[in-house]
């Protein structure tokens, strides 16, 4: 189980989940519940996977899955820079320093002040009428992303390489754009996110060839490879290594000046655990014992939007016996918010910290306020030390928006 949490998890001798030398019920007292603790550690790593993996690449994060300038503080210390799609994801980029030779700017519906902002980086045009509209805010560097027919074995919801997809040109609206700008510098594909294997980066980056054949008198000088490379969310899951995946996806890519990856999940997914809890447990008409957390899906919607699986460990009691099946009922007011529909767990009691691992991407980054909850805080972990890398929300911040 310890393999899904992030490289420093451990238990102590009094069976205490330890992350970066700090135990977690500690964590949680100290800071409260719902809390995300990252270990820097697991991130630095990640970094350095991918570095060394690819190492004339440009590795840029894709911010989405987790927006924080502390992480992107970190993760620029690697040589890592950022893939961002909104002027918010740029504001956090920029405030942690990522230079723009570092930048990659995408979006299916980008506004002219989202162009504009992004003058000085590299933006990835994602419809017909963009390159005017780029080129009239000043931006000079540009790549045109491209969607070949490729359909990517995972969640219908974060496929992105199929003909149908509301991301990238068809290949004739590629061509025609660089027939009409000579000086676009390269194509762009991403296939899809959370991919167990390389097949289908591989299949666009070879069509990505083909397609760049067939523009007369032009030579791709750079090919961006997207992101994509999953994470294991449980112990039935699989997820091939960062060195296997860049491997198989470079060994498939033509030779061009400068490739470009883009992981998001990968670098920050199994870096971060969220501690929460238990409060109410009950026994349902049907059998199922639920243990019900202080959270759900308003710090991590993935169940409902992907089916997604997690699985858990009574922090304080790491190492105990399993005594049953526990369903993982989050506190929002849907049958639906289920964080865990089972998982053995040693007797959950009101007051144990639960804490689910492989949650640093996509979840805080996707939270809400739903039901009025505000989010939770975000640390950092290493050597013994922690960090407050996002202060938690309270009930007055959401007051504030009130009028
Ligand atoms: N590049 C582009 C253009 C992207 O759209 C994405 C993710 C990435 C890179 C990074 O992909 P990653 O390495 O993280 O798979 N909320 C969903 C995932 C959405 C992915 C969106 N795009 C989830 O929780 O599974």
């Amino acid at each position: 189980m310890l393999e899904l949490f992030p490289d420093t998890a451990a238990v102590d001798e009094a069976g205490q989940l330890t992350l970066g030398g700090l135990r977690a019920t500690d964590l949680a007292e100290e800071h409260g519940t719902p809390l995300v603790v990252y270990c820097e550690e697991t991130i630095r790593a990640q970094a350095r996977a991918y570095r060394e993996a690819a190492p004339e690449a440009l590795v840029v994060y894709g911010t989405k899955a987790f927006p924080n300038v502390g992480i992107l503080r970190l993760l620029a210390e690697e040589g890592i820079g950022a893939d961002v799609s909104t002027l918010g994801e740029l504001a956090f980029a920029r405030e942690a320093g990522i230079p723009p030779d570092r930048l990659v700017v995408h979006g299916n519906n980008k506004s002219d002040e989202e162009l504009a902002a992004a003058r000085d980086a590299l933006v990835v045009l994602d419809a017909p009428d963009e390159l005017d509209r780029a080129r009239n805010a000043g931006v000079e560097r540009m790549l045109v992303r491209v969607t070949l027919g490729i359909d990517a074995d995972t969640h219908e919801a974060i496929r992105t390489g199929h003909h149908g997809s509301k991301f990238g040109l068809t290949e004739e609206q590629a061509r025609t754009l660089i027939e009409r700008d000579r000086g676009i510098l390269g194509l762009h594909i991403h296939v899809g996110s959370l991919l167990r294997d390389a097949g289908a980066t591989r299949a666009a980056a070879a069509a990505l060839a083909r397609l760049a054949a067939t523009v007369d008198g032009w030579q791709p000088q750079v090919l961006d490879l997207g992101g994509g490379l999953a994470i294991r969310y449980t112990l039935e899951e699989h997820a091939p290594s960062v060195a296997d995946f860049v491997a198989a996806v470079l060994e498939a890519a033509p030779p061009v000046p400068q490739v470009i990856l883009e992981p998001g999940r990968s670098l920050v997914g199994r870096a971060g655990v969220t501690l929460y809890r238990v409060g109410a447990v009950k026994e349902t008409g049907a059998g199922t014992t639920y243990a019900a957390i202080d959270g759900g899906m308003s710090d991590n919607p993935r169940p409902q939007l992907y089916a997604s699986r997690h699985t858990a460990l009574v922090a304080g009691r790491a190492e105990a016996q399993s005594d049953g099946v526990y369903g993982v009922a989050g506190k929002h007011c849907e049958s639906g918010d289920v964080l865990i529909e089972s998982v053995e767990l040693p007797s959950p009691r009101r007051g144990d910290v639960l804490a689910v691992p492989a949650t640093g991407a996509y979840t805080l980054g996707m939270g809400s306020n739903y039901n009025g909850v505000p989010r939770p805080a975000a640390l950092l972990v290493r050597d013994g030390n922690a960090r407050v890398i996002r202060r938690r929300e309270t009930v007055a911040d959401l007051l504030r928006y009130e009028t």
